[in-house]
Formats: structure tokens, sequence, C-alpha cells
């Protein structure tokens, strides 16, 4: 059976970005047509200073983010990265087959680097190459991720086709990201051109799934919007990143398309369609937020679910790893 992997970084608190756009596509390709596996990049997040309280707890409700969301750690294989240490020495192997030109045009790192670039970790710099051992270490063919992760799946493919031709060999698999379904790029509620992410400032600008109820709803009331109706066909959102950022949100909670939920409601006023996507949105949310709280009442729980998930993994990262050595060169003892 085919492989999935994907990540997130405990670096902050889930939004609604990471469950529409990762999250809830995990859900959907758990059953019997892959094996799925899904990390909390702890590693990754270090590449910024992370607080290690905080860090500790946010990797633990990631954990709880990722169950209550119907990721089941018996099927899908859930763990933190740190505790699988083959992601950590594949991605040195790949530090010397990827170039630093490849890292230089990667726009997540001139975004988080800023203007003063000297000054970011030498780790921030080689994310995308820990990022494609996370993947390949398990020979995985099919990554979900939101649409901004795509230039650093891009380097997974030249990273595993380069490591194939300096050795000669057909080792790793060329990867295919899955960018799918209405929300693969959700948007700041203060601004439909930027993205929806935990860094922001702004919390008014997010959905945190620790949100409350009446939180969620003041969020949406307070969206920003335009004075128009909505439209019923697609094409009358063009140029209107903030009525579509609501209906793409709308269509993802939903699970329909856009085209289905502009023929609903097309033609009303944001007055009548905001009442509408908050409650969607808390139907959809609530349940969720609170059995988070409910599973962060048992941490040794937690802690024993990602213990269990990493020895998991390392059955099948282990021998991968001692393979790649292998056709590196490295003398072994087996
Ligand atoms: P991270 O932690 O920033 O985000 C986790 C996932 O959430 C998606 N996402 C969004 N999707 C739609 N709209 C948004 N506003 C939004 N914000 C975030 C991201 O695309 C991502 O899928 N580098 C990765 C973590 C990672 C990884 C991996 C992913 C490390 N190793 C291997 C896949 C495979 C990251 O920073 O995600």
């Amino acid at each position: 059976t085919p492989r999935v992997f994907s990540g997130i970084q405990p670096s902050g608190g889930l939004t609604l970005g990471n469950y529409l756009g990762a999250i809830k596509r995990f859900v959907d390709m758990q059953g019997p047509k892959f094996a799925t596996i899904y990390c909390m990049v702890d590693l990754h997040a270090i590449t910024v200073w992370q607080d290690p309280a905080a860090l500790r707890r946010n990797t633990r409700e990631l954990c709880a983010g990722f169950i209550a969301s119907g990721i089941d750690p018996e099927q899908s294989i859930l763990f933190n990265q740190s505790q699988v240490p083959e992601h950590a020495q594949l991605g040195w192997i790949f530090n010397c087959v990827a170039r630093m030109g490849w890292m230089q045009r990667m726009t997540q790192w001139k975004d988080k680097a800023g203007k003063n670039q000297q000054n970011a970790s030498l780790g921030l710099f080689a994310y995308p190459s820990l990022m494609a051992a996370d993947i390949l270490i398990y020979h995985a063919t099919h990554v979900p991720v939101g649409e901004d992760q795509k230039q650093h799946l891009e380097l997974t493919r030249d990273i595993a086709i380069k490591f194939n031709n300096d050795f000669g060999v057909d080792f790793f698999p060329v990867t295919e990201p899955v960018i799918e379904g209405a929300a693969t790029r959700v948007m700041s509620l203060r601004d439909g051109t930027k993205k929806m992410s935990k860094s922001d400032p702004s919390d008014m600008s997010r959905i945190n799934m620790t949100d409350d109820a009446d939180a969620i709803a003041q969020k949406i009331r307070k969206a920003k919007t335009d004075p128009d109706a909505l439209p019923s066909e697609i094409e009358g959102l063009e140029g209107r990143p903030d009525a579509r950022n609501l209906v793409n949100i709308y269509a993802a909670l939903a699970d329909q398309s856009v085209e289905q939920v502009l023929a609903e409601v097309g033609g009303k006023q944001f007055r009548e369609f905001k009442p509408m996507l908050a409650e969607l949105a808390v139907s959809k949310l609530s349940p969720i937020s609170s059995e988070m709280a409910r599973l962060m009442n048992d941490q040794a729980e937690i802690d024993r679910i990602l213990a269990r998930g990493a020895e998991r993994a390392r059955v099948i990262a282990e021998p991968i790893l001692r393979q790649t050595y292998d056709i590196v060169g490295m003398v072994s003892s087996a």
C-alpha cells in the first residue's frame, strides 16, 4: 500500500487554516487505500526559538487536535519527529545532496529570515532538507498539504532525483503533492490577500481550534467583507478576496464545492451569510475543541500514544536509513 506522510509544526496553536488545509484532508486519506503517517515536527519548530515549556505543551495539544479531528492513532501512525532519530540522520545526508542555491530560492526562507538573513539559524536555512527527509525516510509517495508547502515539495522531488542520480540508484520515490479541496489556502479574516497564520499579531485574523463558540461567532461577524451581495457563480468572486475566502471556508466546512455553496447562497448579503457561516463553523469546530480539552486532561495517555507511534514509525524508517547509508558508502557492523 502506498504511504502518505504529512507534518505540522507545534510552534503555536492550531488554526482553521491548519484544520481545513491539512488535518481534515489527513482524516480523508485514512482508510484501506493508504498507510498514513502523521507527525508533529518539533525539530522544524525549533528552527526559530521556542520556549521549552510552550513547545512541550503545543506538541501535546497538537496530538490532541489530531485525535479530536478524527485521526485514529491505531490506524494511522501518530508521533513527534524528535522521537524518531532517523529523520535528522537522513536530513544530514540530504544536506550534502541539496545545493545552497536551491535553499536560497525558497520563499518561506526569504519570508521567515526577513532582511537580516545573517542572523537566521542555520536550521531555518536547511529546513526544506529535513522536510524531504521526513517524507523520504518512509518512501512516502503522497503528501497532503496546503498551497503554501508546494515549493517545499518540489524541492523534495529535486532531492530524491539528485540522490538517485548521484549514486546511480532508483531508491527514493518521486513524491506527489496532494493539494485539494476548497481550502488549500485559507486567508486572514482581516485581509483576504494574506494567509491565515498562527504568527499573525492580530488574533481577530484567525480562528483558533481552541476558540469557544462566542469567539468564533465574533470573529466571523467582524470579518472583512465588501459591500456587494454574494454572486451565484464562481466568476463573481474574482477580485473579491475577502468574499472568496468566506465562501471557501463555508464550502470546506460543509464538505461542498464552491459551486454548490453559491447555488445556495447567491444573492444573499453578508449580513445574512455571516450568521450561517458562524453557525456552521461552531457546529463543526466546537466538538473538536471540547474533545481536545478532554484529551489534554490525560497527558500521560498522550505521551504513551506518541511513544507508541514513534516505535511503529522506526520499524519503517530504520531499514530505509540503513540502506541509504549503505548506498552512500558508510561502513557498518551489520
Ligand atoms: P505548518 O505547520 O506551517 O502547517 C501545517 C499544515 O497546514 C497547512 N496550512 C494551511 N492550509 C491552508 N490555509 C492556511 N492558511 C494554512 N496554514 C497552514 C500547511 O500547508 C501545512 O500542510 N513545513 C510544514 C511542516 C512539515 C511537513 C513535512 C509537511 C514538515 N515536514 C513533511 C509535509 C511533509 C509546515 O511548516 O507546516
